[in-house]
C-alpha cells in the first residue's frame, strides 16, 4: 500500500539540537514559525547519544525534541540514526569498518564508516530501531521515516571478507552453478576460470584490469548490498508503524545506487540537490525530472539544498541573491512537494561548520539568508492549496539506466572519455531549452504514452529492451539513439553478427567499425538539407555506417569514412528511428532535438526567451498551473496563450504578456 505525501508542501530542514543547549530549541520554534517551516528531519546523526555503551538505549533526549515539534505544529521526519555508529562499535566489531579497493580498513572519526554487509552493522541497526520505532509509532509528530542518510555516500562499495562471502551468496542466487557463472564472466580468457565458489573475490586490486562481468556484477551486488540495509529498517518500519510513509535521501548522479531499483521501496522518493554555482538551470532540471520519474511521476521532495554555500568544495562560494529561492520554485515547478535544507542552524563545532544553514552563525533572523528563507517559506505555504495534487505531464523520455552506466563506463574500454551522465545531459539541455516536459525512464519501462524517446548510448541492451524500442518506434513513436549502442548483453558479452545487434532492424543500419577520437580529433556532420541543414563540428567518437534501409540525412565531412553516414534515419512500422554515429556540438543535438520534436508533435509548453524556464503542472480536473522562471540577470517577458491567469504569488490577474523579473519566477493558474 502505498503511504501518501502529506498534502501540502513541506518546508524545513536538517534539525540538529543535539548540537545546543535547551534554549536554543526554543529559539529554534520561533525561528522555524517566521520561517514557516512545517517539516524537519531530526535524529539523522544521533545513535551515539541513544546508545552511548552497548544496549543501553537513552531515548529521553529525543523525546523532549519530538514533544516540542508536536507542540510546536511541526512534523517530524524522524531519521533512524543508522548512518554513523557509534565509536564503541568499531572497537566491539572491527569488521564492521569498510575496507577499500587497496585493501585498507577505513576508521571511524568521520561518519557513514560502516560495510553494509556487516551482521553485526545489520543487527545493531534493527535493534536500535526496533525501539525507536515502537517508542515514536504513536507519537504525533512523526509524519515520515527518513531511513539512514545517503546510502553509499562516502563509502560506496566496500571489499572486505563479510562483502566477499556476501558477493558468493549474491552470485549463486544469480547463477546457481559456477559453469553458468564463468561463461557469464568470460573466464576462459586469461585463465581466469572458477573451480570453488570461495575462491571468487570482490574486484579487488590486481595486476591489470578486473575482470568487467565480475566488475559490473559487483555494481549490481553493491547497490543491492545498499538496498538490503534499507530493507532491513523498510521490513520493520512496514510492521510498527504501517501507516508512516518512508523515504530515503538518495543523491543524484551517484553511480553506485540504481536509484530505479530502489523507489518501490520508498513512498517518497526525496533526494539532496547540491548543484555547483557553475551548472546551468537544466543541470538542476534533469535532477528533479529523473527523482520524479523514478516514481511514475508521484510527487518527489528536495530532502537536502544549501541555503546559500556549501563547505565540501575547493572553494564555496554563496549563493547569489535571489538564487535559493529560484532552485527552490524549480523544484515545485518540476514536480516536487516540498523543499528542505541542510541544515536548521548552522553548528558551532565539526566538520560542517562554515556550511550554510538557515540560522547563521550570528543567530539573527535578519540575515539576508533568513529573510530569503522566510520568503520562500511564504510563498510554498500560499502555493500549497494549489499546487498539491498537481502533477507533471511528459511525452518525451530520455532513457536511463545504471547498469548500462557500469558497463560504458569499465576502464579500460575503449574511451575514457565516455561520460554517461554528461551524454544524456547534453540531450536533455536541448530538450530543456526548448520547454518540453521530459520523464527519465529504464529503457524496459511502458514507454507507450511517449510520442518521442531518446537513448543516447544505450551500450547494453538487456533481455526486452530491442523489443520494447521496436514496439515503441512501430507504433508510431520517434527514437533517437546514438554511437556505441546495441553492443553488449546484460553479462556484457558483445553480441556477434554486427553492430548495433539487436538494434539493427530497427536502425536499418550495420555500424562495421567505431573509432573513439582522442581529444586532439574532431569531424563535423554535414547535413545538405532540411531544416537541420548545415555542418556541425563532432567530437568524441567517430563510426564507419552502413545503410541497410536507413537514408543518411547527414555524413561526416573528414577523415577515411568522409561522406559515410553519420545521421540516419530510418522507417519502422508506423515510426522512424535516428541515429547519430557521433557527438555532436550543441547546435546539432539542439536542431536535431527541435526536429524531433516538430515531427513528433511534441510542443513546448510555452515559448521563451533563452534563460527563461517554462513548466507545466496539470490537476486531474485538467486546471493548468504555468511556472516562469527568468534564471538570467535580466527582466524577460513572455507571450502568454489565451485566456486569463491569476499570477499566484502576487494575486495579479494576467494576460497577453508577461513580465518576469531577473532572477524571479512568476507562478500562473489558469482561469477557466
Ligand atoms: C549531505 C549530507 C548532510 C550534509 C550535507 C552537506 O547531503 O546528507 O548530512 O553533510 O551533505 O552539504
Ligand atoms: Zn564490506
Amino acid at each position: 500500500m502505498q503511504r501518501p505525501f502529506p498534502a501540502t508542501l513541506l518546508y524545513g530542514g536538517d534539525y540538529n539540537p543535539e548540537q545546543w543547549p535547551t534554549e536554543v530549541w526554543h529559539e529554534d520554534m520561533r525561528l522555524m514559525k517566521l520561517a514557516h517551516v512545517n517539516m524537519v528531519s531530526i535524529n539523522i546523526f544521533s545513535w551515539a547519544l541513544l546508545e552511548p555503551e552497548p544496549d543501553h538505549y537513552h531515548f529521553e533526549q529525543l523525546d523532549g525534541i519530538m514533544d516540542l515539534l508536536a507542540q510546536n505544529g511541526i512534523m517530524a521526519d524522524l531519521a533512524t540514526g543508522t548512518a554513523s555508529p557509534p565509536t564503541w562499535m568499531s572497537h566491539l566489531y572491527p569488521s564492521l569498518l569498510p575496507v577499500t579497493r587497496e585493501g585498507v580498513r577505513m576508521s571511524h572519526g568521520s561518519r557513514q564508516h560502516y560495510c553494509p554487509n556487516s551482521p553485526d552493522y545489520r543487527r545493531k541497526t534493527a535493534a536500535l530501531l526496533e525501539r525507536l520505532a515502537t517508542r515514536y509509532a504513536q507519537h504525533p509528530a512523526l509524519k515520515m521515516w527518513h531511513l539512514n542518510n545517503e546510502y553509499g555516500c562516502h563509502t560506496g562499495s566496500c571489499y572486505c571478507e563479510n562483502c566477499a562471502q556476501a558477493f558468493r551468496v549474491w552470485l549463486e542466487a544469480r547463477y546457481h552453478d559456477l559453469d553458468t557463472l564463468n561463461f557469464a564472466w568470460g573466464t576462459n580468457f586469461w585463465s581466469q576460470r572458477y573451480y570453488a565458489w570461495e575462491d571468487i573475490l570482490p574486484p579487488r586490486i590486481s595486476p591489470a584490469q578486473n575482470n568487467p562481468g565480475q566488475t559490473l556484477d559487483y555494481w549490481r551486488f553493491m547497490s543491492d548490498s545498499l538496498l538490503a540495509c534499507y530493507r532491513v529498517e523498510e521490513d520493520l518500519l512496514r510492521t510498527i508503524t504501517p501507516d508512516v510513509p518512508l523515504t530515503t535521501n538518495l543523491m543524484v548522479a551517484f553511480k553506485p545506487v540504481d536509484a530505479f531499483a530502489w523507489a518501490s521501496h520508498m513512498d517518497i522518493v526525496s533526494f539532496d540537490m547540491y548543484p555547483p554555482i557553475t551548472a546551468r538551470p537544466s543541470e538542476t532540471a534533469f535532477s528533479h525530472d529523473l527523482m520524479r520519474s523514478i516514481k511514475g511521476g508521484q510527487p518527489h521532495l528536495v530532502m537536502e539544498q544549501s541555503p546559500s554555500q556549501v563547505n565540501w568544495m575547493p572553494q564555496n562560494p554563496h549563493k547569489r541573491p535571489g538564487r535559493m529561492r529560484l532552485h527552490s520554485l524549480q523544484a515545485v515547478a518540476h514536480g516536487a512537494d516540498g523543499v528542505l535544507f541542510f541544515q536548521w542552524r548552522q553548528s558551532k563545532a565539526g566538520a560542517e561548520m562554515f556550511h550554510s544553514a538557515v540560522v547563521s552563525h550570528d543567530s539573527s533572523e535578519q540575515t539576508r539568508i533568513f529573510q530569503q528563507a522566510a520568503r520562500v517559506g511564504a510563498e510554498l505555504r500560499r502555493l500549497a492549496p494549489h499546487v498539491t495534487g498537481s502533477r507533471v505531464q511528459a511525452q518525451v523520455a530520455l532513457l536511463m539506466d545504471w547498469q548500462n552506466w557500469w558497463a560504458v563506463e569499465y576502464q579500460p574500454g575503449p574511451s575514457s572519455r565516455l561520460h554517461y551522465w554528461q551524454l544524456l545531459l547534453s540531450y536533455y539541455h536541448a530538450l530543456h531549452d526548448l520547454n518540453v516536459a521530459v520523464d527519465i525512464v529504464a529503457p524496459d519501462s511502458d514507454l507507450s504514452g511517449y510520442r518521442l524517446v531518446i537513448a543516447p548510448l544505450l551500450h547494453m541492451l538487456r533481455p526486452g529492451v530491442a523489443s520494447n524500442l521496436e514496439q515503441f518506434v512501430a507504433r508510431g513513436g520517434s527514437l533517437l539513439t546514438t554511437f556505441f549502442s546495441g553492443i553488449v548483453d546484460q553479462n556484457d558479452h558483445v553480441i556477434l553478427g554486427g553492430y548495433p545487434a539487436e538494434l539493427r532492424a530497427l536502425l536499418g543500419i550495420h555500424v562495421e567499425e567505431f573509432d573513439p577520437w582522442t581529444k586532439e580529433m574532431t569531424n563535423s556532420v554535414q547535413i545538405a538539407e532540411g531544416n537541420m541543414q548545415g555542418t556541425y563540428p563532432a567530437t568524441l567518437w567517430g563510426e564507419l555506417v552502413h545503410l541497410e534501409g536507413a537514408k543518411a540525412l547527414g555524413v561526416f565531412s573528414c577523415d577515411y569514412y568522409a561522406n559515410h553516414p553519420a545521421l540516419t534515419v530510418n522507417r519502422f512500422g508506423q515510426g522512424k528511428a535516428y541515429y547519430l554515429a557521433t557527438q555532436g556540438n550543441d547546435e546539432l543535438i539542439a536542431a536535431l532535438t527541435n526536429h524531433l520534436c516538430t515531427e513528433a508533435q511534441v510542443a513546448p509548453v510555452l515559448n521563451s526567451p533563452t534563460g527563461v524556464e517554462i513548466t507545466k503542472r496539470v490537476h486531474s480536473d485538467g486546471s493548468e498551473l504555468y511556472f516562469l522562471l527568468n534564471h538570467t540577470d535580466q527582466p524577460q517577458s513572455v507571450t502568454l496563450p489565451a485566456g486569463c491567469f491569476t499570477a499566484l504569488l502576487d494575486d495579479k490577474a494576467i494576460e497577453g504578456q508577461v513580465e518576469i523579473a531577473a532572477v524571479d519566477a512568476v507562478i500562473l493558474r489558469k482561469n477557466p
